[in-house]
């Protein structure tokens, strides 16, 4: 039979194919949903990608990876974000304790509301963990019921700071019509006594958060406060100009304000 160069590679093809099959070993392993190895990569990936969205690594981000849906409903309801949320506070004391507060009562901390003083885990509950897109009306609706609960160490830390002679200034991105409602939630969850609530008023209607927050900040420092301290879930509250001296930065996996 002539040494054809077709049939050669067609038999080296052949020699190949049969050495593979006969090999106990598949070559390729495809993932199953099932397969536990999945569910491990799954749980590493989405940890590291947790990290990146709170460090900001990620930058702007609209729903969590769907294969994380299941750990960031984990990590909300688990013990990780009460703990995480609680050394955050920890480490907001320590740093109010070495502050030396003046006797002209303008020395402040800036708070956010969402997922910094209050914890909207209810409403994302029942909405996939931020695995839905945004709806504006829902939304609206839970915040009219009033009834977010307190991040506890983020209550307990408003509480100290408070003892300490801190003004604690609140300032949010829901909007001025939602003043009712937000005033009477803080109520509701413990946070009586604050100093002032600052909302998005009719000019500052389609200002980036970081913009809005900034202003507002410089607005207090422009009424001679020291904001010493700032304490939010997303980078947009601490970013900007006029930044506390430190920005404290709670955990938020559930959804990004740019
Ligand atoms: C935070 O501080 C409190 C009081 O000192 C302590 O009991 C608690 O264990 C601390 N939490 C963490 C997560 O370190
Ligand atoms: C808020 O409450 C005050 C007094 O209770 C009322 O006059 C005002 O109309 C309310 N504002 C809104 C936006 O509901």
């Amino acid at each position: 039979m002539a040494s054809h160069p077709l049939s050669l590679s067609f038999l080296l093809l052949s020699v190949l194919i049969s050495s593979v099959s006969s090999s106990s070993q598949p070559i390729i392993q495809l993932p199953t949903t099932t397969d536990r190895k999945s569910n491990i990569d799954d749980d590493l990936y989405c940890a590291s990608w947790h990290l990146a969205v709170e460090t900001n690594n990620a930058g702007s981000w609209k729903q969590i990876p769907t294969r994380c849906e299941s750990f960031v409903q984990d990590y909300m309801t688990g013990p990780r974000y009460m703990s995480d949320s609680e050394i955050v506070a920890n480490y907001s004391l320590a740093y109010a304790f070495s502050v030396e507060i003046g006797r002209n009562g303008k020395d402040a901390w800036v708070f956010d509301i969402d997922e910094t003083l209050l914890t909207n885990l209810p409403y994302y509950q029942a909405h996939g963990f931020g695995s839905e897109t945004f709806d504006e009306n829902s939304w609206d609706v839970w915040v009219d019921l009033a009834e977010a609960p307190a991040i506890p160490a983020s209550l307990k830390l408003y509480n100290e700071l408070k003892q300490m002679g801190f003004k604690i200034f609140v300032l949010t991105g829901r909007s001025e019509n939602q003043r009712n409602a937000t005033a009477k939630n803080l109520l509701f969850a413990g946070y009586t006594d604050l100093d002032r609530l600052i909302l998005r008023g009719p000019s500052d209607e389609g200002t980036l958060a970081t913009v809005y927050k900034s202003e507002k900040r410089s607005d207090l420092v422009n009424e001679g406060y020291t904001i010493h301290g700032s304490s939010g879930d997303q980078w947009s509250d601490l970013l900007g100009f006029a930044v506390a001296k430190r920005s404290f930065k709670l955990p938020n996996p559930m959804y990004y304000v740019s």
